[in-house]
């Protein structure tokens, strides 16, 4: 790789200037394929990357296979409980060892020359052992474990041996609103069985913006806010609510009001039949919590970006968006919804349906934003204008919603992390720093 050698230090990517109060990310930064193959090693292989959902894998021997960071993993529960992420390659010659998406194993054999291995990763059967000398020891060959970590029931894998971070310390401000997804239930927060998997012909980097970007709400996604007045919903404010910077790259919105949410706040979209019912809902909310936290839990809109690719939204449903690149001009997109384990049977049906009505791949508002990405990625073919604006909101001491303060914060962390800086952050910024400065 020469791209030291084709992009010199004077020549930087992302131009972060506070006192003019400008913001701009070179739009190579999207198209480039030097530097998409150097954010594999240089962010995928060093952050904390998302896997799964501890509900993904609930019983004893049950596990989900699936690409993180371009690498094939394995999340299982062993029989003895606990949440392993294995390599999906067999230590003998390399097959994946698993390749259903999800399921339930005592073991997993490799289809090539029937090696087994233990739910918990241990070789435990080699067919025709007496092929191999008395030096072969089995527990050499287990399957290579990656170092993994939960919050709040949110599995994350690194790596990078030299990982300098616990992942409490890597989510850092990030913590807070994790918090205020799995707070949603007493019995614990689950995974809606199945997945969405789509993707787009643009950058990776471009969904991780338009994720947290509400800024374009009104203007892009006007079937969608036409829908929810037509029901007798009034649509997210124009104005309103806040950006944060979150640290380590890591920033959210936050917009109170909420436009409507089936776990407890009750608008008209959803029907009068319900409404006793979400309503009694908010008040054991108020019970459990107090008013402030309550509110804050139940009755605000909220899109949440953790470093570098997952995106929790937390709005009319809540979905959880790991997004991989797949080169600089095209994605891979894995959507799941998230909802409270003892949610009603009527409710979780409400809430299915708006989920797909609005965040599905085929809902009123990510076709959207997935063509409006790949617009943009196809308008980086005419190279006349070469930088993109992310500058909205620097004039502010807390910027809104609708400005650009996650993108920033994202693009930042990006910086640094393609320069080999560790990351540390500036005095202003810190983690959890609410609205984090004027910039
Ligand atoms: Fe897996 Fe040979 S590659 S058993
Ligand atoms: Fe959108």
């Amino acid at each position: 790789m020469t791209i030291e050698l084709r992009r010199p230090v004077h020549d930087p990517i992302v131009l972060d200037d506070p006192e003019r109060l400008s913001f701009r990310v070179d739009r190579r930064a999207y198209t480039d394929e030097d530097l998409a193959a150097r954010e594999l090693t240089r962010i995928f292989d060093r952050c904390w990357l998302y896997v799964g959902h501890e509900s993904e894998v609930p019983a004893p021997g049950s596990y989900v296979a699936r690409d993180v960071g371009g690498r094939p993993v394995v999340m299982a529960r062993g029989s003895d409980g606990v949440i392993r992420v294995f390599a999906n390659s067999c230590p003998h010659r390399g097959a994946l060892v698993c390749s259903q998406p999800a399921g339930q194993v005592r073991s997993f054999r490799c289809p090539y020359h029937d090696w087994t291995f233990s739910n918990q990763g241990d070789l435990v059967g080699v067919p025709i052992p007496d092929g191999y000398g008395p030096g072969f020891r089995k527990a050499d060959f287990g399957l290579a474990r990656h170092q993994s970590d939960s919050y709040r029931g949110f599995v994350f894998v690194t790596f990078d041996p030299q990982q300098p971070r616990t992942l409490t310390e890597y989510l850092a401000g990030a913590t807070e609103y994790l918090d205020l997804v799995d707070d949603q239930s007493a019995a614990g927060m689950e995974v809606i069985r199945g997945a969405q998997l789509h993707g787009a012909q643009a950058n990776w980097k471009l969904m991780m913006e338009n994720s947290v970007d509400i800024y374009h709400f009104r203007a892009l996604h006007k079937r969608y806010v036409g829908y929810m007045e037509s029901l007798g919903s009034v649509p997210p404010r124009r104005r309103g609510g806040f950006g944060r910077a979150l640290g380590l790259g890591h920033g959210a919105n936050e917009l109170p009001p909420a436009a409507a949410r089936p776990l407890a706040y009750w608008t008209p979209m959803f029907g009068p039949e319900v409404r006793p019912r979400i309503e009694a809902t908010a008040a054991r909310f108020v019970e459990r919590f107090g008013p402030e936290r309550a509110q804050r839990i139940t009755g605000t809109n909220r899109a949440l970006l953790i470093f570098p690719n997952l995106m929790i939204i937390d709005a009319i449903a809540i979905t959880i968006r790991k997004i991989d690149p797949v080169g600089a001009g095209r994605m891979a997109i894995t959507s799941v919804a998230l909802a409270p384990r003892d949610e009603d049977p009527d409710i979780r049906e409400l809430r299915k349906s708006h989920y797909l009505t609005f965040l599905g791949p085929a809902g009123f508002a990510t076709p959207d934003d997935i063509e409006i990405i790949e617009s943009c990625q196809r308008g980086y073919l005419n190279r006349a204008v070469r930088y993109s604006d992310l500058s909205r909101g620097m004039n502010k001491e807390v910027p809104e919603t609708t400005d650009e303060l996650p993108a920033r914060e994202f693009w930042r962390q990006w910086d640094r992390l393609m320069h080999g800086d560790d990351g540390h952050h500036e005095p202003g910024r810190r983690a959890g720093a609410q609205g984090a400065g004027p910039r």
